[in-house]
């Protein structure tokens, strides 16, 4: 038996990095998915192949034999073993729909299809329980994550994601369409996250501040989102955006994709850790063309809706 599992990427609207120190982000689940498929073996060995790299561990093996970009799925395998004091071996295979470290959560996707897909060998849980695995197995990696991205590839749609784990699902009319542009610049989200948070201790009085502005910029933002406002959307994003710049996470690259893409899309600011990744720009059937051909004439780019369902589970 197959147990097969798929989660989508995700974008973050408002607040990645400040969500780290406390607050809320808005982010919502792309139409992209990272799908991984594991069955029970009798080789006694954990097997893991995916498109960035294989590794065959034991039950028992210390996580920091593992390659970090393997760590969270072997860390998901060694836990249901033991859980369900199973012997056997385990093949687990991942498929990525979209391009990893770039800030479209394929790390988290993978995390979330993994819990997903590996549990559902030896018993169902809820998506709570998955979330909760899938946040562990990201920890192996990132240490302070926020637990933002894992929570909105789970539960899909979009969603406010509270620091302490609270989350809200936003039930908005509008079917909001993104531009992601790529800048194959790849990043370390710990380390984009390190950055910032020495950027912090250096400038406490200006980062506090930044924090409020955020947390006002989100309310409006909210509000927005809920009157299908896409203009006011738009022009929050791009507010967000100078926020980030201010905290170091852009660069001439990302500034110049996003000022780009601003000339016809509603909004556009980076996603996620930032120094590299992509950019999401808002955008309707006005002005989506005009949108993709400005930014693809230079970067990959691509249209994506928002993912309602967030984790699907089957077995075969
Ligand atoms: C990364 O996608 C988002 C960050 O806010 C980190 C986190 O929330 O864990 C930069």
């Amino acid at each position: 038996m197959k147990s097969i599992a798929s989660a989508p990427g995700k974008i973050i609207l408002f607040g990645e990095h400040f969500i780290v120190y406390g607050g809320r982000a808005i982010l919502c689940s792309i139409d992209r998915h990272i799908t991984v498929e594991s069955e029970l073996t009798d080789t006694g060995k954990i097997e893991i192949r995916s498109d960035l790299g294989q590794a065959t561990i034991l039950r028992d093996d210390p996580m920091d034999r593992v390659d970090q970009v393997l760590r969270p799925i072997a860390f998901v395998a060694q836990r249901m073993l033991r859980e369900f004091n199973s012997g056997s071996g385990m093949r687990v295979v991942v498929t990525a729909g979209f391009p990893a470290g770039v800030g479209l959560g394929s790390s988290s996707a993978c995390c979330v299809a993994a819990a997903g897909s590996i549990s559902g060998l030896f018993t169902q849980y809820t998506k709570e329980e998955i979330l909760k695995i899938a946040i562990d197995a990201e920890r192996t990696i990132f240490e302070n994550t926020s637990g933002a991205d894992c929570s909105v590839c789970t539960f899909g749609g979009i969603i406010e994601y509270h620091r302490h784990g609270e989350i809200n699902r936003i039930d908005a009319d509008a079917m909001l369409q993104f531009v992601v542009a790529n800048s194959k610049m790849t990043h370390s989200t710990s380390e984009v996250v390190s950055r910032v948070r020495r950027y912090k201790e250096n400038n406490p009085a200006i980062f506090s501040l930044l924090c409020r502005q955020e947390e006002s910029l989100i309310e409006d933002a909210l509000d927005a989102i809920r009157q299908n406002d896409l203009r006011g959307v738009g022009q929050k994003m791009s507010q967000n955006q100078k926020f980030l710049e201010q905290i170091g996470v852009s660069n001439e690259t990302l500034d110049s994709m996003v000022s780009l893409a601003s000339r016809t899309a509603y909004g556009s600011k980076i996603t996620g850790a930032g120094d590299g990744g992509c950019t999401i720009s808002l955008v309707d059937e006005a002005n989506i063309g005009s949108t993709v051909m400005a930014l693809g004439a230079n970067y990959e780019c691509f249209a994506t809706k928002i993912d309602t369902v967030g984790l699907r589970q089957k077995k075969e």
